[in-house]
């Protein structure tokens, strides 16, 4: 793993083989991806959004949070309704977080997290991650995320979600 380099990713160029590393890493449909296409890109457009990838393989994006975006507007009452609204405000969204599964447990899921917080204005960063004792939820509590609202339910997603929090820069 040694020959695996963290850095800006032109994700609008690259988003095809990004979702390819997204449908194994978490096991999508080929409708799944179609929509999932569409939805990064138009992230891509927002204001700040920023994306690194580790080599050809991995990778991450994330942007600043808008309350107008619909992830926002779907976690707003769950967060309000346990009084973490706030984080809403100034804070740096981590949208996706992949890693191939050959490439997994070798520290580039954490290297990609760090990497992108560290290079935030924000000095929070919020996420959704699904609501079981996933890698994924290891990983965000290893590295200072805690729970914010929980379970929270997305339209049309069969699984329940957990929304996490931390202070920016994130512990190592
Ligand atoms: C979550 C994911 C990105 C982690 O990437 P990774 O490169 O394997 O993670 P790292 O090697 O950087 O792991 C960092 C920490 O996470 C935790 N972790 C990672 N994999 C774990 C596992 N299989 N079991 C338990 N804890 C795990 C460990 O605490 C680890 O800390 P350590 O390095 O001190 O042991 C990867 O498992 C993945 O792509 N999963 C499928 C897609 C997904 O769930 N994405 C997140 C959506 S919210």
């Amino acid at each position: 793993m040694d020959d695996i380099v963290v850095g800006p990713l032109d994700l609008a160029a690259r988003v095809d083989d990004a979702l390819a590393v997204q449908a194994l890493a978490f096991g999508l449909t080929d409708d799944e991806i179609g929509v999932r296409r569409q939805i990064v890109l138009r992230h891509l457009r927002s204001p700040g959004a920023r994306a690194l990838g580790a080599t050809t393989e991995d990778g991450l994006y994330g942007m600043p949070n808008d309350r107008h975006h619909w992830w926002a507007t779907i976690v707003e009452p769950y967060l309000r309704a346990e009084g973490n609204d706030a984080w809403l405000d100034d804070a740096f969204v981590i949208t996706e977080l992949h890693v191939l599964p050959a490439y997994q447990k070798h520290r580039i899921g954490r290297t990609l997290i760090t990497t992108i917080t560290d290079g935030a204005d924000e000095p929070r960063s919020i996420l959704s991650a699904i609501d079981t004792e996933s890698p994924a939820r290891a990983l965000y509590r290893k590295l200072g995320y805690r729970d914010l609202a929980r379970p929270v339910h997305f339209p049309s997603a069969p699984s329940a979600y957990a929304v996490m929090g931390a202070l920016l820069p994130l512990p190592r």
